[in-house]
């Protein structure tokens, strides 16, 4: 059954690539919202298995990608999916110190795994060319109720709290109007952020604990003496199991995201006030959308 021998104590390419089709439909979406003309120079964050890499990369057949991940474990899986226009590097996120390289910076569920995004926004700033955009996506608030009562009730019950003292949660997951507030005070002459509903439905047990094992728990076991490492997954996935399991069998977990575009300025681009440019409201019934200029 679900809880099984299984336990993922590192970030694992290969794994990562079999449970992680929910990341890569979601980041095909994404996508969908740049219209390349086919030379650009782009930087992707936090590759993972390079799947998503290698869709922009095709996106840019005079052009380049470059991706960087912070785990050598996912160095191999997108290692054998480079094309001549594309490369990937060992590097993290918070230690970008590119300079107006990039036409676009592009990042699908790796940016919540960094908590300090003033620091990185100013850093994707830099790293822009003038008239670059920056395309994210990354979990918010509301993103996986479960998962996160989970974890917390988890690691509640001794000897948990104990062996995870000091431990850093791992993820930042901000609310649209605090997020709004820190583009609000960016360089940036032009942007907007939206949230998506992406509730996810999982087939079966293997496929929301494939998901769970890889990449949540990640963080939790590392941080965990080898003898409590099974224990804490174990318990998690079952109570995981239990509070998401539906009528016909799936499961269902919550998924909120937020979008996030901006544009540096082009040369001579004034940077006036800013100001609201009216595209509010509910589109599609689906997300909410505003976009700002200075
Ligand atoms: C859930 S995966 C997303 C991968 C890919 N973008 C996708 O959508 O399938 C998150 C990735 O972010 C990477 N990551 C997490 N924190 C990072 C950091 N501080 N710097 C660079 N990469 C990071 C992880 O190693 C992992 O490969």
């Amino acid at each position: 059954m679900a809880t099984n021998d299984r336990l993922v104590e590192s970030w694992d390419g290969r794994d990562y690539e079999r449970h992680s089709s929910h990341q890569r439909a979601w980041g095909s979406g994404l996508m969908a919202e740049l219209s390349p003309r086919g030379d650009e120079r782009i930087l992707d964050l936090g590759y993972g298995d390079g799947s998503l890499t290698r869709q922009l990369a095709e996106r840019v057949p005079r052009g380049s990608v470059l991706g960087i991940d912070a785990a050598a474990e996912m160095l191999e899986a997108a290692r054998d999916k480079c094309a001549p226009n594309m490369a990937v590097q060992q590097l993290d996120i918070t230690q970008l110190a590119f300079e107006a390289e990039f036409d676009v910076v592009f990042s699908n569920a790796a940016l919540h795994w960094v908590h300090d995004h003033a620091a990185v926004l100013h850093k994707i700033h830099r790293a822009l060319r003038p008239g670059g955009v920056l395309l994210a996506q990354f979990g918010c608030d509301g993103n996986c109720p479960n998962l996160l009562a989970c974890l917390q009730g988890q690691m509640a019950i001794p000897p948990f709290p104990e062996a995870l003292a000091g431990f850093q949660w791992p993820w930042f997951f901000p609310a649209l109007p605090a997020y709004e507030a820190l583009l609000r005070a960016l360089p940036f002459v032009e942007w907007r952020a939206w949230i998506e509903h992406r509730d996810q439905r999982f087939p079966g047990a293997d496929a929301i604990v494939g998901w769970i094992d890889n990449p949540c728990l990640i963080p939790f076991v590392q941080a965990l003496p080898a003898d409590l490492r099974k224990p804490f997954r174990d318990a998690v996935v079952e109570a995981m199991l239990s509070r998401t399991r539906q009528l016909d069998g799936s499961h269902l977990e919550p998924f909120r995201r937020m979008d996030v575009w901006a544009r540096k300025a082009k040369p001579r681009e004034r940077m006036g006030e800013s100001q609201f440019v009216n595209r509010s409201g509910l589109l599609q019934g689906q997300w909410q959308e505003t976009m700002h200029r200075r």
